[in-house]
């Protein structure tokens, strides 16, 4: 007894004096100052009302759930490819329910990619398409887990009107994609505008007619116009865009068992995951940067992490403006290199960190925070955020807060959001043969 006790330290569940101080601990972080626990505990995905939303442009109704939860897989409306890619991609292509909502290799690939394995981790590239053509990006996707807390979306927080974009209008444009910033819609909304046109995707009567949508559209956009077939009818790329941000609003975290000890189940993190809490929320400094509902924040720093064209990624470039960061948005000096604080939810579904997936496992990840050394020559140490410093943690402490995030922040039930078709009848999230094959579609 006494001897097993002495060889795995974490099976103690029962410490209510530990439960106690994390309490007062973490309370005391809350930035909305209600010193309460109940700031960190995220919304149930069916209590619509009470889900971050736009009130005023895309009320969050179950109709329109329901539709962003079949078109976010749906493979049929991957209608404009730049290759022999037709109807074979999806936005789940990059951002995989199981891979914690981020793509299963280190760089998204949708249009142009074959294969998908198990988690996605097999995703290769159509040898007919040059790279150019593919549908990548020059930096790693973020999760759409808890994206209903993120207030400017992108690593550069180019998207949406408010918070850290007022007084930006002067820079919204075409060429950046955002123009849609005028639109009047929320980041999320704004940026799906967009992304369903950069992810090469379509929509019509026609379209919604054939693959039997139709009626979901006309019971979500009764407000749209039936019959006009712009851009702003009720089957186009905006009510599309709608629906999916409508979905991907509910994507919530909630049964991490983090979740639960914040709901008062003591019982629901070990010893060591109470004790590497307690790290994250204090000596760590975690939270000094990672401290809203979703354990992310609209600040943006640099850590000086490598950019995605240090690894063999396809199609990037030293000189693409996404390895500044927010200064590749605003030009500013001041927010060269600076990226977006992201939520940190199920980060141990895919071994890929940072915007350019230049870490590789959660103990790395901590190591390098531990070190407080920028690994990036190209980022001028005046750029490195001053929160950004050598913490001195112990081996155990180090380990402790690997499996805080590991275990007690990983919802593990992710596979609720997923649908159990698309009304295509088509494979999801990838239709490409190779994936067909592995997603067991033929
Ligand atoms: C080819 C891969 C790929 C596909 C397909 C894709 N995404 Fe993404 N997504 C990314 C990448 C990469 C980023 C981060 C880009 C950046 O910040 O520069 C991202 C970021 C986002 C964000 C911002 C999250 C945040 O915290 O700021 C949202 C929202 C999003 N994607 C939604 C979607 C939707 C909806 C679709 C389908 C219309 C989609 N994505 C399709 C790769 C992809
Ligand atoms: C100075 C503010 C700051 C502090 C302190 C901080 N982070 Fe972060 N964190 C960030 C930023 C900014 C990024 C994104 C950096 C990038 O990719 O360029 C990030 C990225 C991450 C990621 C990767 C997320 C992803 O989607 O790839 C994880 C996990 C993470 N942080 C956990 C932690 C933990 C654990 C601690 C405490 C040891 C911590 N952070 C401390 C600002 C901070």
């Amino acid at each position: 007894m006494l001897l097993t006790q002495s060889c795995n330290t974490d099976t103690t569940f029962d410490t209510p004096e530990l439960d106690a101080e994390l309490g007062r601990l973490i309370s005391s972080t809350a930035p909305d100052g209600s010193n309460s626990l109940d700031f960190y505990i995220l919304p149930d995905e069916t209590d619509l009302a009470n889900i971050p939303q736009d009130f005023e442009k895309n009320p969050l109704t179950k109709a329109k759930v329901d539709l962003g939860k079949f078109l976010f897989f749906e493979t049929a409306i991957g209608l404009d490819p730049k290759g022999d890619g037709m109807a074979t991609y999806s936005c789940a292509s990059c951002h995989i329910p199981s891979a914690g909502f981020r793509p299963g290799t280190f760089q998204g690939v949708a249009d142009g990619g074959i294969g998908y394995g198990l988690n996605g981790e097999d995703r290769g590239k159509n040898s007919s398409y040059h790279p150019d053509s593919l549908d990548t990006q020059d930096a790693r996707a973020l999760s759409l887990l808890n994206v209903a807390f993120v207030e400017n979306t992108f690593w550069n927080g180019q998207f949406g009107a408010e918070h850290a974009n007022e007084g930006t209008e002067h820079l919204w444009n075409y060429e950046e994609q955002t123009w849609v910033n005028g639109l009047g819609f929320k980041a999320i909304e704004a940026q799906n505008i967009e992304g369903v046109e950069a992810h090469r995707m379509l929509m019509s009567k026609n379209i919604a007619q054939s693959l039997g949508y139709k009626e979901m559209f006309d019971e979500s956009f009764p407000e749209y116009p039936e019959n006009e077939d712009t851009e702003h009818g009720r089957y186009s790329r905006e009510t599309l865009a709608l629906a999916i941000s409508a979905y991907i609003r509910t994507l919530f975290s909630n049964q991490a068992p983090f979740q639960a000890w914040l709901k008062g189940d003591h019982n629901a993190l070990s010893f060591d995951e109470k004790q590497g809490a307690k790290l994250f929320f204090g000596k760590a400094n975690c939270s000094k940067c990672h401290y809203n509902e979703h354990l992310g924040s609209n600040e943006f720093h640099a850590l000086g992490v490598n950019d995605m064209h240090d690894r063999p990624a396809f199609s990037t470039s030293v000189d693409d403006r996404r390895n500044l960061g927010r200064g590749g948005f605003t030009k500013k000096a001041e927010d060269m290199y600076k990226f977006k604080v992201p939520q940190v939810y199920n980060m141990s579904d895919t071994p890929f960190y940072f915007h350019g997936s230049s870490i590789e496992s959660i103990e790395d990840l901590i190591e390098y925070f531990n070190d407080g050394m920028p690994e990036n020559p190209d980022v001028p140490l005046s750029q490195i955020s001053p929160k950004f410093e050598p913490l001195g943690l112990t081996v155990k402490e180090k380990d402790q807060l690997v499996k805080f995030l590991e275990y007690s922040l990983r919802d593990p039930n992710l596979e609720r959001y997923e649908p159990e078709m698309v009304m295509s009848g088509g494979c999801f999230p990838n239709a490409d043969t190779l994936s067909m094959i592995d997603l067991g579609c033929m």
